[in-house]
């Protein structure tokens, strides 16, 4: 056979064997912040399922909360040449240089769950994320409905400083207790999204607010800092869910047990599925060029006690929490 024919022949079998993007199987890298909450976890653990679903060759790297580690994983799924990019970011900024080098190897990247500085909007193809400046709105405005017009100094554990969804939560809610002169927010601080960083936090909280009894409600903005608060207030003696009330984001299981059990009051979910619909854009923009919208929006639906937090307990396990 000439050279010319060999080159013909393997010519013809790549083109044989040459399938669409959605026949193929896509490796998808995702750098996931790390495990610090049980959404967290769930997230991780519906991700694997999604990818498999789909018969995605999903590879993840736990950046154990280090913004450094993301952009070292983010480089080197660039040097593996993956097919496209998750990136739950732990902070907004600092992303573009890294970005800029996703976007050169025309490699596409989707934000999960977190957002990254406007600066960065032309850097990936889509954010699957909640509105999380309105989950803090729900959760203000569940607050300001449930104390009517009695005066209620109000705690705050926020979540990992510089994460969009702290910042927008943070400012949900208080664009809610601005308009209610009743509510007032005593104390804020960063709890890192953490059942232990959550519990020392109210204890400090609850040391400096006259053993707590000063303090009429906790806002969390997540469910294990929740957890701690209510660990830290049982330890002083209050009666969270009763003396104090709680309001806090995601829905994990064990705040369901929390309200079961008469110690917490109120949740805003957060899908841990972010996953599914990024899957299913990025499948469709490798497949048919079908570009998504810039943002997927994922709901937030308000749970209390009222909602059988049993049957709601039961219905997430198997996700990971
Ligand atoms: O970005 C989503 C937040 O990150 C969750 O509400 C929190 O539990 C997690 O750590």
């Amino acid at each position: 056979m000439t050279l010319k024919a060999i080159f013909m022949t393997a010519v013809s079998a790549a083109l044989l064997f040459a399938v669409p993007a959605s026949a193929a199987q896509l490796t998808v890298g995702f750098s996931q912040i790390g495990s610090e909450s049980g959404w967290r976890a769930a997230e991780t653990s519906v991700t694997k399922q999604q990818a498999a679903q789909r018969k995605v060759n999903l590879k993840i790297a736990d950046a154990q909360q280090k913004q450094e580690n993301q952009i070292k994983a983010i480089r080197s799924f660039i040097a593996q040449n993956v097919d496209a990019i998750f990136l739950a970011p732990v902070v907004a900024s600092g992303w573009d240089a890294v970005l800029k080098e996703a976007k050169e190897a025309k490699i596409p990247v989707v934000l999960l769950d977190r957002d990254i500085d406007p600066s960065g909007k032309d850097l990936y193809l889509t954010a699957v994320t909640s509105d999380s400046v309105h989950e803090g709105v729900v959760a203000g405005e569940w607050l300001a409905k449930t104390v009517g017009d009695k005066p209620c100094n109000v705690v705050e554990l926020q979540g990992t400083v510089g994460a969009s969804v702290a910042t927008n939560r943070k400012k949900g809610f208080d664009s809610v207790v601005a308009k209610h002169a009743n509510l007032k927010v005593v104390r804020s601080q960063t709890g890192d999204f953490t059942r232990a960083k959550g519990k020392e936090v109210m204890e400090s909280f609850i040391k400096a607010e006259n053993g707590g009894k000063s303090i009429c409600a906790v806002y969390a903005h997540n469910d294990d800092m929740m957890v701690g608060a209510i660990q830290a207030m049982k330890a002083a003696g209050l009666k969270p869910g009763k003396d104090v009330l709680t309001v806090s984001i995601d829905a994990v299981p064990d705040i369901f047990k929390a309200m079961a059990d008469g110690e917490a009051n109120a949740t805003v979910e957060l899908t841990p599925n972010m996953a599914g619909p990024a899957l299913d854009a990025i499948m469709a923009y490798k497949d048919k060029g079908t570009v998504p919208p810039k943002w997927i929006q994922t709901e937030s639906k308000l749970y209390t006690a009222a909602d059988d937090p049993m049957k709601v307990y039961e219905s997430k396990r198997g996700l990971g929490y």
